[in-house]
């Protein structure tokens, strides 16, 4: 029988929701009766640490790739088995690991070296479970010959092409479960609280975590905010009597005329920054404007750590499968995503270059700087 190895990794941010997707991807592959119906048997190698792993192999041994669980060593694959995997998608995070490495640092390009390694480790596929820079590098990859597929992923659900990236949901239950704690404690002390929640250029899940915990104003990357106005919304509701209020703000969010925050100036190998302290600057200025009690939090990786809720299990698991679809049809170059209720795949290439972005016209209240309060027609997976 044909045989036919597959690699996979995951890339940048980690988040719940990798793991059953890999998960997934080995049973799928790995499935004696699909084996035998496909004449083809598929064997499963994981690559540690996202590209890292991919640009130092050693290569010392024959057989490049160690059982799970062994020592850690970043620089040699692991063989995925169905016993290897069994339990995987009930966790968080990543058991291959993950990096923001870029083989394409302008700075230190590596691409040879991995496109040389893939091949010294005779991977006839690649799959990448990514946001925008790990699925950027896949691409890129494919113009060297190189099979990939991707499965999108990011908490920040800013890739166009899918209406869903592993995640997003069980950051959402997050944001939503930390808000119900701070309610309390805020109406006992008549605070206000400030949480500022992830999402660098994309204001989804301020927006959605907002609207689920019942958030009285939430402040988004595409929306720059007038603090005026919010001092005058705050004022409004405190008149109608008022105890606390919940702000959720997205640490991409921009005050009229101000740059987004961020905590230093080194860039990664992506060329991003760290965001960081929209949270404190609002929760400063209302304490001061509106001389009330007011505090501020940074949600920051809670939103990325945990089990996965069901949705990002299920999710996983479809994406997972749909990888090896792709695979056994010899459809490269092609991410999957859930497009209209439908699991499908699309060209890699739309994956890339642009965002997926909240649209401030039909999908946000610019004068509430709330979700929208008319929502006939309007799209809620984009
Ligand atoms: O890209 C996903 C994300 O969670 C962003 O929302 C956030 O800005 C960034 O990752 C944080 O990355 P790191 O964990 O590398 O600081």
């Amino acid at each position: 029988m044909r045989k036919s190895r597959i690699g996979i990794l995951t890339g940048g941010g980690d988040c719940a929701g990798l793991n059953p997707a890999i998960k997934w991807v080995v049973k799928t592959a790995t499935d004696e009766r699909l084996t035998r119906e496909r004449g083809v048997e598929y064997e499963v190698v994981g690559i540690r640490d996202g590209w890292k792993g991919l640009m130092d192999v050693d290569s010392s041994s024959p057989y490049p790739w160690q059982d799970m669980p062994q020592n850690y060593d970043a620089s040699r694959p692991v063989l995925l088995t169905q016993d290897v995997v069994r339990t995987w998608d009930r966790y968080g995070g990543t058991y291959l690991g993950t990096s923001r490495t870029n083989p394409y640092d302008p700075k230190n390009n590596r691409s040879q070296q991995v496109v040389s390694n893939i091949k010294m480790l005779g991977l006839d596929a690649l799959i990448t479970i990514g946001g925008e820079d790990t699925l950027g590098v896949a691409y890129r990859l494919s113009w060297e010959g190189v099979n990939v597929v991707g499965i999108p992923k990011t908490i920040d659900r800013d890739l166009p092409g899918t209406e869903y990236t592993l995640g997003f949901d069980t950051a959402v239950n997050v944001i939503t479960e930390e808000v119900d704690r701070l309610r309390t404690t805020a109406g006992s002390h008549k605070r206000i609280f400030v949480v500022e929640t992830m999402g660098r250029h994309a204001g989804w899940l301020a927006l959605e975590g907002g609207e689920a915990s019942g958030a009285f104003i939430i402040l988004i990357p595409e929306y720059n905010f007038s603090l005026e106005r919010v001092y005058e919304l705050i004022r409004q509701e405190r008149d109608k009597g008022a105890r606390y209020n919940i702000i959720v703000v997205a640490e991409g969010a921009k005050p009229d005329g101000g740059r987004e925050f961020v905590l230093g100036e080194t860039l990664d190998s992506f060329g991003h920054k760290t965001l960081g302290g929209v949270g404190d600057f609002v929760a400063k200025g209302i304490a001061a404007a509106l001389k009330t009690d007011t505090r501020s939090m940074v949600l920051s990786h809670l939103q990325r750590g945990g089990a996965p809720s069901a949705f990002d299990r299920r999710m996983g698991r479809y994406f997972g499968i749909a990888a090896v679809d792709l695979i056994v049809n010899g459809e490269f170059t092609r991410m999957v995503s859930l497009r209209n209720g439908k699991i499908t795949s699309v060209p890699l290439e739309e994956a890339t270059g642009r965002l997926n972005l909240v649209n401030v016209v039909t999908q946000y209240d610019a004068d509430r700087y709330n979700g929208r309060r008319s929502i006939l027609n309007v799209s809620v997976m984009v």
